[in-house]
């Protein structure tokens, strides 16, 4: 019988730093190409359970599959498969890197050490930024200098130069504004239908909830996982953020919103 593929599969993992625990028993999968949205409150473990899938933290316990590969015995493996785009206040700004170097940066730290770029390099180079809807006018700046969006865009770009299967994207549309955000969220669909599942770390599902095909609510804990309808419950969200919070019913889907209300 012909399997439907899978992206990911994580298997009951609890993970953590110096033996203190953040994630436990975190259980989900997502069938590929897909799209899930991370949500939780600051401090929930997301950044963790994203460094834990690309292999930068070894989890305690359970086990990680990336395309049916045991992540921990085939780190070099999943490397390839997955990119990561960090959070983008986590990018020293104060670095002197243009937009070219860090993209291709990105494609050469994958090569392993010494390699010289080639054209080829360069040609993916133009390429990864030309997806990721950076204008060609950029590719000379200095990444300090851009606006939040595209600076976004390029941190995207560095991470498609090596052709993943899957992005990981720790909180893309912070400091970002609505049009690059709609763009990038359109974009991550467009990857999608070409092959290429995302998992985006938000504290906002609205803009892009109907692109959304899995939510995992965490707070240390899976909180509920599953399709954003089955998710996004009062309830639900209410469990994961410790407070109560307004669900919005449009169109059969629900939309949260998180925040202090005042009546
Ligand atoms: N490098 C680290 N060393 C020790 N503790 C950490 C480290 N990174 C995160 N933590 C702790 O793990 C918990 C979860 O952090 P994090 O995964 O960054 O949450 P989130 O991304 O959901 O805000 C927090 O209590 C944080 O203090
Ligand atoms: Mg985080």
């Amino acid at each position: 019988m012909f399997e439907e593929e899978k992206a990911l599969v994580v298997e009951e993992v609890t993970a953590g730093y110096n033996g203190n625990i953040v994630l436990k028993d975190i259980s989900f999968e997502m069938l590929h190409p897909s799209i899930l949205v991370i949500m939780g409150p600051n401090g929930a473990g997301k950044t963790t359970l994203l460094k834990t899938i690309i292999g930068l933290l070894r989890p305690y316990k359970g086990r990680i599959f990336v395309f049916g590969h045991n992540a921990w015995e085939n780190l070099s493996k999943i490397r390839k498969l997955i990119s990561y785009v960090p959070q983008r206040e986590r990018v020293s700004e104060s670095v002197p890197l243009r937009v070219r170097d860090i993209v291709l940066l990105g494609r050469m730290a994958k090569k392993g050490p010494l390699s010289i770029p080639s054209r080829v390099d360069i040609k993916a180079t133009k390429e990864a930024l030309k997806k990721a809807l950076v204008p060609r006018e950029f590719w000379d700046k200095k990444f300090s200098e851009l606006s939040g969006g595209l600076q976004q865009k390029v941190l995207i770009a560095r991470a498609l130069v090596t052709e993943p299967k899957i992005l990981l994207l720790d909180e893309p549309f912070s400091a970002v504004d609505a049009p690059s955000q709609r763009e990038i969220i359109e974009l991550l669909a467009r990857l999608r239908s070409k092959g290429v599942s995302s998992v985006i770390v938000t504290h906002d599902i609205n803009p892009l909830v109907e692109y959304t095909d899995y939510v995992l609510l965490l707070n240390r804990r899976v909180i509920a996982f599953g399709k954003p309808e089955e998710v996004l419950t009062g309830e639900n969200l209410s469990k994961a953020y410790g407070i109560s919070v307004k669900v919005l019913a449009h169109k059969g889907v629900c939309y949260a919103i998180i925040g202090d209300y005042h009546a």
